[in-house]
């Protein structure tokens, strides 16, 4: 194992967006694998599982309903499996330590204008917004994304598809300022790497139902298309069984042919737990889009009942006095590495 600054624990470190209430991809995408990986490798390595408060209005929401959605992410991911009684285990609140914001701003004067402007996410979310609705903040999204992560020296950051070029940037800012200023920070781990450790080819993407050629998406109005936690159970059942096929009338598993059908095969195959290619082999080459519905159904519902039952039971002062310790602890490393930076840019006496 290398040596990592400080720490003899490799971290994974992620943060799930609280401006809304997560999709059923989202919880199958983001939410299962990583609670599944603090599950497997907290011990061996330190997790941090955060809630980016501040990335949240990069775009317009509803304020007054943030601070309840950002404790309802934390409690959901509690709901997931995430094992907050272990010691390796960190939950917090980005907002709740300020060295991120500070460091964000350093960051963001040793990036090009033009290289935040490549963004592709940025691209995307400013056209759909549009005109004076497109903030600095969401141009600077990214820069903030690579302060959550510098911040903790993690080399362990299992993001999907659509946050490549952010990791990407990331690894690129620390590196420009690694040679400006000697080893200041951990360089996170390539994509390629990031998903060889999450034991994946990519990512799953579960695709919305009734648009099969596009993510499963909260940000874009879709409801009858996505599924929401907090979607009743039976309801969302309804939406899968009138989920968008083809008229093709076989079963196979064909992003470009079949992209409703290669949905519900890879949402079966998540939802169940089950090797994609067992669930391949069970449903290929049968006419029975209904049954498929059926079973996809039946799985949404059953783990969307489970999940709500977690929820509920959720021990609302566990979590409090853990987010407190959490924050507290999270709040000394971040504040160390800050000074370490601004030794560097000459903020701070280097004696
Ligand atoms: N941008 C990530 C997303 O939308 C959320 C995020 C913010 C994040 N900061 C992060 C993920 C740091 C990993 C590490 O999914």
């Amino acid at each position: 194992m290398r040596y990592i600054m400080n720490k003899d624990k490799e971290i994974i470190l992620t943060g799930i967006r609280s401006n809304d209430e997560p999709t059923i991809g989202n919880y199958l995408g983001a939410i299962v694998p990583l609670v599944e990986l603090a599950k497997q490798h907290a011990g061996e390595y330190q997790v941090n599982m955060f809630v980016p408060d501040l990335h949240s209005f990069t775009t317009p929401i509803d304020h007054d309903a943030l601070l309840k959605q950002t404790d309802r992410n934390l409690k959901l991911f509690i709901a997931a499996g995430l094992p907050i009684d272990h010691e390796d285990v960190y939950i917090y609140r980005q907002s709740y330590i300020p060295a991120h914001s500070e460091l964000s701003w350093i960051l963001s004067c040793f990036t090009g204008f033009g290289e935040a402007n490549r963004m592709v996410e940025f691209k995307d979310k400013s056209s759909q917004l549009g005109g004076d609705r497109v903030s600095v903040g969401l141009f600077n999204y990214p820069i903030l994304m690579a302060a959550d992560i510098l911040l903790y020296g993690a080399k362990w950051v299992p993001v999907g598809e659509d946050q490549r070029q952010h990791l990407e940037l990331t690894r690129v800012l620390a590196q420009r300022l690694n040679n400006s200023f000697g080893n200041l920070f951990v360089v996170p781990e390539d994509v390629e790497a990031q998903q060889k450790f999450i034991d994946r080819d990519s990512a799953p993407r579960v695709r919305s139902l009734r648009n099969p050629d596009k993510k499963m998406s909260k940000s874009i109005s879709d409801p009858a298309g996505t599924i929401l936690l907090s979607d009743n159970p039976e309801d969302a059942a309804k939406k899968v069984m009138a989920a968008t096929t083809d008229s093709i009338g076989i079963i196979n598993f064909d992003w470009q042919k079949q992209p409703g059908i290669s949905n519900l095969l890879q949402m079966l195959a998540l939802l169940t737990n089950t090797p994609e290619d067992q669930i391949i082999s069970t449903w290929q080459n049968k006419s029975s889009y209904g049954d498929l519905k059926s079973a996809v159904a039946t799985a949404v519902s059953d783990t969307l009942n489970k999940l709500q039952s977690n929820l509920a039971k959720v021990d609302e002062s566990q979590l409090a006095s853990k987010l407190t310790a959490s924050e507290a602890k999270m709040n000394e490393v971040a504040n160390s590495q800050l000074f370490k930076v601004q030794q560097a840019v000459g903020l701070r006496s280097k004696e």
